[in-house]
């Protein structure tokens, strides 16, 4: 028996929407990979202190890149490095990070940077200082007894 024409049409339309749906699923899993769309640098984490950036915690002024800083953050229970650092007012700062033990949170109070640290990553974010003042980081993945003592200051000075 042949198939009604419109019956065809339903089942061409209804498989091209399957496979529609499930490359959009597939295209967006392999981006994020369930994880920040930042998190794709990978790092031995038990050498952290060995691998660049990570030797030289802090801010860094660096040429011929889309930013004018590169801000580098290890973390550790319970704690980040560099504790506390000055940033211009206005500079454009990619932030880079990366945690030598367990999960840590990155966030900064009042921006818009939120970054999860994991173990054998390196997460990064670029953003502009706009408003001077102190901002604190703060740990908001829970990471053991320390958690809530965790965290670190950024100053942005003119
Ligand atoms: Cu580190 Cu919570």
């Amino acid at each position: 028996m042949h198939m009604h024409k419109y019956e065809k049409i339903w089942l061409i339309f209804g498989v091209g929407a399957l496979v529609f749906f499930l490359s959009t699923i597939g295209v967006s899993a392999f981006y994020l990979g369930n994880k920040p769309a930042s998190c794709l640098t990978t790092i031995n984490p038990t050498k952290v202190d060995q691998t660049k950036p990570f030797n030289s915690p802090g801010l860094h002024k660096v040429e011929g890149k889309d930013w004018d800083y590169e801000l580098v953050f290890v973390a550790q229970t319970f704690s980040y490095n560099p504790a506390q650092v000055k940033v211009p007012l206005g500079a454009k700062v990619r932030v880079i990070a990366t945690t030598k033990d367990v999960v840590h949170g990155f966030e900064v109070a009042g921006t818009n940077i939120n970054m999860m640290l994991e173990p054998g990553y390196v997460s990064e974010y670029t953003t502009t200082f706009d408003k001077a003042g102190e901002y604190l980081v703060v740990c908001n993945e829970y990471c053991g007894a320390g958690h809530h003592l965790m965290s670190a200051k950024i100053e942005v000075v003119k």
